[in-house]
């Protein structure tokens, strides 16, 4: 575990606390304010660390001060993690900071560096499940598509309960393209203006989805939804990260190929990526 120095004692807290909860497969843990020295044989890395959003701060506000610290981690990471490291990067602007990741530690392999939007793809199945009134591990594949954040576009288009669509059982067009999207759009800062904080035990638990799938492999017959390197699959501009349907398996993610993208969902998903171009732009403006 990293943390800046002055939150020192409070990362030797959470040390205290770890050891306290006597987890069984915990076999030992560094709490340290030396990035060298927290990189060091990293198998997985999950990146939280950053500037955090306050109430009635876009995205963008916290660009430049995030960009510059996931450029100092990723020349540790590369330095010193595994050379198989698999990075996950939580904190915002996630999208954008894994890219400058990826571009400031050029020997990690691009499939290695992703960002969450499972978090958002969460999001999607607790509002359909809610609607439905069905178990949320009944609701399937639904998509998150770009940017984590008020672009991103929650499509249901391929989602099911059981072996029926999610569009015939809602049977509500006018919800599921407006109300429904908006709600997952919003969720983050919906979260930031009731706790005052950004959300904290969903992004946890969505961060362990993540990885437990990457890792483990999704189960057959489901996708889930990760910010991976655009190889320009769906029209997708190459070089951004971008959130995709994807399938897991020995370790590595695959996007579902071959989905139907209708014309209302084709402009969503290229608003999305255009954030995510002027972002990039932005976050290079800002490192020079
Ligand atoms: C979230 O989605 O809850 C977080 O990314 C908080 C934020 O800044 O949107």
């Amino acid at each position: 575990m990293l943390d800046i120095p002055p939150a020192a004692e409070a990362l030797n807290g959470v040390k205290m606390e770890l050891i306290d909860a006597a987890f069984p497969l915990l076999k030992g843990v560094v709490a340290t304010t030396d990035v060298e020295e927290a990189c060091k044989g990293v198998n997985i890395a999950v990146m939280v660390g950053g500037f955090p959003r306050k109430e009635g701060m876009e995205r963008k506000d916290v660009m430049s001060k995030n960009v510059s610290i996931y450029k100092g981690q990723a020349s540790a990471l590369e330095k010193h993690a595994a050379s198989d490291v698999k990075v996950l990067v939580v904190a915002n602007p996630a999208n954008t900071n894994a890219l400058i990741l990826k571009e400031y530690a050029p020997s990690i392999p691009e499939k290695n560096i992703t960002c969450l939007t499972r978090l958002d793809h969460n999001r999607a199945l607790g509002q359909i499940s809610q609607r439905l009134n069905v178990h949320v591990g009944d609701v399937k594949n639904v998509i998150i598509w770009g940017n984590h954040s008020s672009t991103q576009y929650p499509d249901v288009n391929h989602a099911t309960v059981g072996d029926k669509p999610v569009r015939q059982l809602v049977a509500d067009d006018q919800w599921l393209n407006t109300e429904f999207i908006t709600t997952v759009q919003q969720r983050g800062a919906a979260i930031i203006k009731a706790r005052k904080l950004s959300s904290a035990l969903s992004a946890a638990s969505s961060a362990c989805d993540h990885i437990r799938d990457w890792v483990l492999g999704t189960p057959k017959g489901t996708h889930v939804s990760m910010g991976v390197y655009s190889d320009g699959s769906y029209g997708i501009q190459e070089g951004l990260i971008y959130s995709f349907p994807v399938t897991c398996e020995k370790g590595e993610w695959k996007i579902v190929q071959g989905l139907k993208i209708d014309e209302f969902s084709r402009k969503k998903l290229d608003a999305t990526a255009q954030e995510l171009i002027e972002e990039k732009s932005l976050a290079h403006s800002c490192l020079n």
